[in-house]
């Protein structure tokens, strides 16, 4: 008996002690700080909370950081009040607010939460949210305060960017002011309560710096997209609050979208493998994007020069002044409305501003509306999920109006009332323009059905290995020969090379060359599938014996014909000026009538049209 109470105290002492040692790691209690030099460290380690100087300043600043990427800071609490040394100090003062002391222990920063907390706790969480609640509630709705609602240029996954409708509090990024400065820059990026339908706007000052288009369900049409997309976007429209967020589809990615001074932002995934950021893609993508490149009902096509023109069934408003970018606006052609005109189908464009919305009709109805009446100059579909649904109609000028490159999945169908001479001939046009379009959509394999065609990349289908990967052959279920190249997991190139090869293949066809029947990027595989070629290639041949016996002058003639005729091809003929700076006998293909088609153009370099020499950085291949 005499043992308990000694017994107890010990068992009471080590509780204390494991409680400590996890407040610690990511946490304070009231009336504990961190000093400089401190930090918390997110459960998971995914993030680290302590003082940093950025850049060359000598500036200390109280910041959120990624534990795995320590120089990338993803929020600051004193933007605007640098403490000049390592003074600094973080505190969960008595009344449940954290507080930032400089070395005159006066406030510089402090979380303004309304309500007081009984045992309040600051905690980093694995999302990078830093927050402020009691140390018995967990749930988001008990937070008195949270970092996510004062963003810095940073979005982080499940951050909201928009509205509270109740208080009309906003959420938005401002950029920093440089590297060596967190101070708020220029620019903001925010979420537009205004329209008929969200939409993302980056701002300078007060003015529209650049605009996403409306959100369609899925995306918004005036933003970059990929079909197989490592993240996903969010937009909910509650009686509450209005937002956007993204989430990535599997937790493992770590993703984050940063706003910089120039108006920019981009969007990074970070690369285990290289252990380094890699930069998806960023928006504005090109000066098209810039809010109203061009005047009213002028369409901008950023391949062309110049990039402004009326769209069909508009004219010029002063054909003398275009040069002068304040004119560059167009007006309607006369028609006779009703009859005298149509709807003119224009595909992939980032949808103008100021529109009338319906969610729950569809285009048809839409159609038969703005046909009804002739100061609707457009409709278009507002959701594109599920085939399209929804109704989006234009009375005014069409502002702000862009073609969208065919690289990606953005822009959508909008139909604009155009008198009927101008309805024959663009639709014609116009199919041609679809017909290319649709050509470059690459079919996405299932990694389960090249898996399966491969016998699971089995040894016994292994055709070669090339620089970067190995070739499989394969046969589909449908009967269909295949050969697949599988990028290697450790190449650093990997998914610039994959993207590279496979925008360059989309836009070539030749019979000479290879073609390209799909790709298959899912995880960590990524993999091009192509013709089978079933004589292999002229190495096989010219560099045997016996084999080489088998190639009589006429077909040499022949290959010889056929692979130049590629070359020139690539070289001159196709609408991209490309070298394949790599071309050997292991890359002449060769099919079953023993035709050449070259492949391989992973390491190929792109032109653009009137840029006929141009300087490599790298010594390649051959
Ligand atoms: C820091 O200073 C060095 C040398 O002046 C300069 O090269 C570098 O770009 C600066 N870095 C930043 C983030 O400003
Ligand atoms: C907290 O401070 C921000 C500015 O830092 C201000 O916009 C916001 O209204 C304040 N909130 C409260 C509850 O005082
Ligand atoms: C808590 O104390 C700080 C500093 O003493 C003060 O600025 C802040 O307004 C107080 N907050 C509340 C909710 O009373
Ligand atoms: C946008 O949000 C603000 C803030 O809540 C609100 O005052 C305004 O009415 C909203 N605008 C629209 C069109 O919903
Ligand atoms: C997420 O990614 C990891 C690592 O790449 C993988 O092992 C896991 O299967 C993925 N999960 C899902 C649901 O795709
Ligand atoms: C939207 O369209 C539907 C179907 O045509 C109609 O019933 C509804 O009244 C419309 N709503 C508005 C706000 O016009
Ligand atoms: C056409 O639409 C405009 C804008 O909604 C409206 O003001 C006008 O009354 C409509 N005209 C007819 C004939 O329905
Ligand atoms: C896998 O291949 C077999 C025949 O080889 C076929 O019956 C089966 O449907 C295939 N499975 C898938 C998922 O493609
Ligand atoms: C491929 O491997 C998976 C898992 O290792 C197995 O379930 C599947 O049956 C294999 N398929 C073939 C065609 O060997
Ligand atoms: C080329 O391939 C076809 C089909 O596999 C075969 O019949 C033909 O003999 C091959 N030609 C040579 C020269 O090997």
């Amino acid at each position: 008996m005499k043992c308990l109470p000694a017994f107890d105290f010990f068992s009471l002492f080590s509780f204390i002690l494991i409680i400590e040692f996890s407040f610690a790691a990511d946490s304070i209690a009231r009336g504990e700080s961190i000093t400089d030099g401190e930090t918390l460290v997110s459960s998971f380690q995914s993030f680290e909370l302590g003082f940093f100087s950025p850049g060359n300043s000598s500036n200390r600043y109280l910041g959120i950081w990624y534990k795995k990427s320590p120089s990338t800071v993803a929020w600051v609490a004193n933007r605007n009040n640098a403490i000049t040394d390592k003074s600094g100090v973080l505190t969960l003062s008595n009344n449940g607010s954290l507080l930032l002391l400089n070395q005159e222990k006066r406030s510089i920063w402090s979380s303004n939460s309304s309500r007081v907390l009984q045992n309040p706790v600051a905690q980093l969480l694995d999302s990078g949210n830093l927050v402020l609640r009691s140390n018995v509630g967990r749930s988001s709705d008990e937070y008195v305060w949270q970092s996510f609602d004062y963003p810095s240029d940073t979005l982080f996954p499940e951050m909201k960017l928009g509205w509270n409708l109740k208080t009309g509090f906003e959420r938005y990024l401002t950029p920093w002011r440089s590297a060596d400065d967190p101070t708020p820059g220029d620019f903001s990026f925010r979420l537009d309560n205004s329209t008929a339908v969200p939409e993302l706007v980056i701002f300078m000052g007060s003015r529209k710096h650049a605009r996403s288009g409306p959100w369609n369900g899925q995306t918004f049409g005036g933003i970059p997209w990929m079909k197989d997309s490592v993240f996903k976007l969010i937009v909910e429209h509650k009686e509450d609050e209005i937002y956007y967020k993204f989430k990535p589809i599997n937790d493992t990615v770590t993703t984050r979208l940063q706003l910089e001074n120039t108006g920019t932002y981009h969007r990074f995934v970070w690369d285990e493998t290289t252990s380094k950021w890699y930069k998806l893609y960023s928006w504005p993508f090109d000066h098209c994007d810039n809010y109203e490149e061009c005047g009213a009902n002028s369409n901008c096509r950023s391949s062309k020069t110049p990039s402004c023109e009326c769209l069909t069934g508009f004219i010029s408003k002063s054909q003398e002044d275009w040069d002068s970018p304040d004119s560059r606006s167009c007006v309607r052609k006369p028609s006779d409305c009703p009859g005298g005109e149509g709807f003119l189908k224009l595909p992939k464009m980032k949808l103008p501003e100021n529109y009338w919305s319906n969610q729950s009709m569809s285009l048809r109805e839409c159609e038969a509306e703005c046909t009804k009446n002739c100061s609707c100059r457009a409709y278009a579909n507002s959701q594109v999920v599920g085939g399209g649904n929804g109704c989006l109609m234009w009375f005014g000028d069409l502002i702000d109006i862009r073609e969208c490159s065919e690289r990606y999945l953005w822009g959508q169908d909008i139909f604009i009332r155009v008198p009927n001479s101008d309805l024959g001939y663009r639709r014609r046009v116009d199919q041609e323009n679809q017909d290319q379009i649709e050509d470059l959509e690459l079919p996405l394999f299932e990694l389960a059905t090249i898996a399966n065609a491969t016998d699971n990349f089995s040894i016994n289908n292994k055709l070669g290995q090339g620089g970067f990967g190995r070739v499989y052959k394969g046969t589909l279920v449908d009967g269909q020969e295949i050969a697949v190249k599988r990028l290697s997991k450790i190449s650093e190139q990997g998914l610039n090379e994959l993207k590279n090869e496979v925008i360059l293949f989309s836009k070539l066809q030749h019979r000479n060359l290879v073609k390209l029947l799909g790709c298959c990027i899912q995880g960590e595989e990524k993999l091009l599938i192509y013709e089978f070629m079933p004589n292999k290639s002229l190495d096989y041949f010219i560099f045997d014996q016996t084999k080489r016996e088998l190639l009589d002058w006429s077909m040499r003639f022949r290959i010889i014909c056929g692979t130049a005729r590629g070359l020139l091809y690539l070289h001159q003929d196709s609408r991209l000026r490309i070298i394949h700076r790599d071309l050997k006998t292991s890359n002449v293909l060769l099919d079953h009538d023993m035709n050449p088609k070259i492949s391989d153009f992973g390491l190929a370099r792109t032109f653009g049209g009137d840029e006929i020499e141009g300087s490599t950085n790298r010594v390649i291949g051959t």
